[in-house]
């Protein structure tokens, strides 16, 4: 349901199957493990089964004896990988910093040791298993608890929170918890590397193929044109597929040293080991209010969990800054290191767990003051960015706020806790805001407009399952009134002009101004072509007077079905297409932000139904509102919220990856006992979008959807919680054992 002020487009904010679809559902989209090429080799890791240590010895001697392995690649014999300079948009992003086996430490449960490389899967997974290692365990921390002795970094203050939170009528001052989470995108992670005497060709489980090409050929010490990185389909990553991890440069060591293409699938074991995980969180919050519900001072400490060597942080108080007024305000972090694998960027890194906190605390302040939650939240909007006095590119919180609790019903809670019942269960409802930031990467697109009537758009990014191939089918369909299924699309390989990221929700505004552009510039060469082509009808017309619409070649201000279809135009030019190319900056630091703070904001409306005779909690009901700016396939952006909606549900209720502390492994690590929101948990969904086009972003308005609908979902699920069942869960998940005896009386 869009309620998009303006239609002025004929294809952009409709709702357009995804043009890849078919080759998805007919099995016939190959990815990235179903990569075969003449030769292959399969790679299975080794990896270590202490957390804490030594490597101090190997022995493969059985292993390396079975028949059908090719090679064992250990420390003495990978060979050399180099380091990359620093983690920024100049030298590309790596998790891991340190090139696997570049030391015998080791630093987290899981790291490999060493490499089996052998005829089939099943040889190099047997022979893995029989290699022995020998290690000198040294203690390991895993703990739960974080407590740090850095100095916290300060990340956003104004006037004097302490102090204000000292005379405040009215405070709060809670701590609260996110579990480390694991990304279990149902595509494995792999690589397929090709060495073949000149250069290396991968086949990657990539959202950023530029990235990893562009780190690879740094790790590796060759030049860029040796390294292709090829990814036509993703599924998903949730973003633990952004950077480059260690198993891409073991695949690289492994079809070098063996001469044969090599396949690495990660197992869904080492999913929860080595590609990254959302780090545990632990933020304090301190709100203070005057009794009217007006705040004076927020206050934000966080800390966040991070491996022995790499510095990731989560940016937990990206959005505490700016989402409500107060004239006082600090934000602070710091990080614990434990023996954990690195950990990295989980849809919505920072403002997911950060808007836990926030939004559970202002729910919790709004009981404080006895106010109604959406009416704390309206009386606290701000009139511009007060973290740094930039007014708003396009905010419209207050409508989400307002537009949800109609279709939600709102004006029908009664605040009492258990005061709400229906068919016997105890009802709770609960709200909670949330926004993210606009971002643009840079990108540049090349559109062919071909003789035979069909185009051609090409870009190197990729479509990690959101619908980017649609959308880049539709930018061309809308400039040049062609129709999808006549619009080749071409992502995934870095042999294209680049493109940005999968990452930051920032696709779509990245590639928009890259692929209008580059539409526009090929139709310049048609109707230039048309002008002066002696055998076009238009000879000796200005290229100025004409224009292409509906896929023909017309004069201005006269139908398109009184001029020609422009292949006509090329054909008379005897030419094969008539290409254009244009490119568009973007980046952390982009000039647009030192004028407008640019962000999407959305609030959710959640119901739970609780029994408290039995303890059964579910989420019955989610209503959803999102201001992304202008939408631009209805359908696409529908999908990402509602997905994002149940991957909350999980967050609320299900998800935390859980370490032994004997021995520190994740042990929950497979799809059984790492529990996610499936089919049976799925709330009823009604997500909207208010649809106001951003003035500033891009020409069409647009900003990104995919990572804001996980924001703000959890805390609106556990303050519902609370006015079901009067229990306060401040550390997710909610567990049974936090409801029982709850409420069984209310
Ligand atoms: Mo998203 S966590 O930037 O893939």
């Amino acid at each position: 349901m869009s309620t998009a002020p303006d239609s002025q487009y004929a294809v952009i904010g409709k709702s357009h199957s995804r043009v890849d679809g078919p080759l998805k559902v007919s099995g016939l989209a190959v990815y990235t493990s179903d990569v075969d090429l003449p030769g292959l080799l399969h790679a299975v890791p080794v990896c270590s089964t202490i957390a804490s240590g030594r490597l101090v010895s190997l022995d493969f001697a059985e292993a390396e004896a079975m028949p059908g392995v090719h090679a064992i690649l250990h420390r003495g014999n990978i060979g050399r990988f180099y380091r990359i300079s620093g983690n920024s948009m100049e030298s590309g992003f790596v998790d891991e910093a340190r090139p696997p086996f570049e030391d015998d430490e080791i630093r987290y449960y899981g790291q490999y040791i060493a490499l089996v490389v052998a005829d089939t899967f099943e040889t190099a997974s047997a022979a893995a298993a029989a290699i022995n290692a020998g290690y000198d365990t040294a203690a390991h921390d895993v703990s739960a608890h974080l407590a740090s002795d850095e100095e916290p970094k300060v990340q956003s203050e104004r006037g004097d929170a302490a102090s204000a939170f000292e005379q405040a009528a009215v405070t709060l001052d809670e701590t609260y918890v996110t579990p480390v989470e694991t990304h279990n995108p149902i595509e494995l992670h792999a690589t397929v590397a090709h060495w073949d005497g000149e250069g290396y060709t991968f086949y990657e489980t990539s959202q950023a193929i530029s990235n990893h090409q562009g780190t690879l050929m740094q790790m590796l010490g060759l030049p860029k044109e040796k390294v292709r990185v090829i990814s036509r389909y993703l599924g998903s990553g949730f973003g633990s597929k952004l950077w480059m991890w260690p198993h891409s440069l073991l695949a690289a060591a492994a079809t070098r040293i063996t001469g044969r293409p090599v396949k690495l699938v990660v197992s869904r074991k080492m999913m929860f080991q080595n590609v990254g995980h959302r780090p545990l969180t632990q933020q304090r919050m301190r709100l203070a209010a005057q009794a009217d519900g007006k705040l004076t001072s927020i206050r934000h400490d966080y800390l966040n969990h991070r491996a022995m060597l790499d510095e990731y942080e989560e940016n937990c108080g990206e959005a505490t800054p700016l989402l409500y007024s107060t004239p006082n305000l600090r934000v602070s972090s710091a990080t614990v290191r434990r023996n954990v694998g690195s950990p990295t960027a989980m849809r919505g890194p920072g403002a997911v767990p950060g808007l836990f906190a926030l939004e559970s605390a202002m729910d919790e302040l709004a009981c404080k003051l006895n106010l109604d939650p959406v009416a704390l939240r309206i009386e606290n909007e701000p009139g511009v960015d007060e973290s740094t006095g930039l007014p708003f590119s396009s905010r419209h919180l207050v409508e989400c706020l307002r537009t949800g609790a109609d279709r939600f019903g709102w004006n029908q809670r009664t605040p009492g806790i258990g005061s709400m019942k229906r068919d016997g269960l105890t009802l709770g409802w609960g709200v909670a805001a949330c926004s993210w930031p606009g971002v643009r990467f840079s990108a540049e697109a090349t559109v062919d407009l071909r003789a035979d009537g069909t185009a051609r758009v090409v870009c190197g990014t990729q479509d990690i399952g959101t619908g980017t191939y649609t959308i880049l089918a539709q930018l061309v369909a809308e400039e040049t009134g062609l129709p999808l299924d006549r619009i080749e699309v071409a992502l995934g390989d870095t042999r294209l002009p680049p493109g940005p990221i999968s990452g930051g929700s920032a696709a779509t505004a990245s590639v928009i101004p890259a692929v209008l552009g580059a539409t526009r510039a090929a139709v310049g060469v048609v109707l230039a072509r048309a002008a002066a082509v002696d055998r076009s009808s238009f000879a000796g017309a200005k290229a100025e007077t004409l224009a292409l619409s509906a896929g023909r070649v017309h004069r201005k201000g006269e139908a398109p079905e009184s001029g020609v279809p422009y292949g006509q135009i090329l054909e008379a030019a005897k030419m094969h297409a008539a290409s254009g190319n244009a490119s568009a900056q973007g980046g952390f630091d982009d000039p647009l932000k030192k004028h407008h703070s640019i962000h999407s904001y959305g609030a959710h409306f959640a119901e739970v139904t609780w029994q408290p005779e039995i303890a059964q909690l579910r989420v019955s009901r989610v209503v959803t509102v999102i201001d992304a700016g202008r939408i631009l396939n209805l359908r696409a952006a529908r999908n990402q919220i509602e997905g994002a909606i149940v991957m909350g549900v999980g967050m609320a209720l299900f998800e935390h990856t859980t370490y032994d502390e004997r021995y520190g492994a994740p042990i929950n690590s497979n799809l059984a006992d790492y529990v996610i929101a499936s089919n049976a948990d799925t709330p009823a969904l009604d997500v909207s979008f208010l649809g106001y086009p951003d003035p500033v972003f891009n020409e069409l308005g647009a900003r990104g959807i995919a990572e804001i609908g996980l924001a703000g979902i959890a805390a609106a699920i556990t303050n519902a919680v609370h006015h079901a069942a009067g229990v306060r869960v401040r550390r997710l998940p909610v567990m049974i054992e936090d409801l029982l005896g709850a409420g069984a009386d209310a």
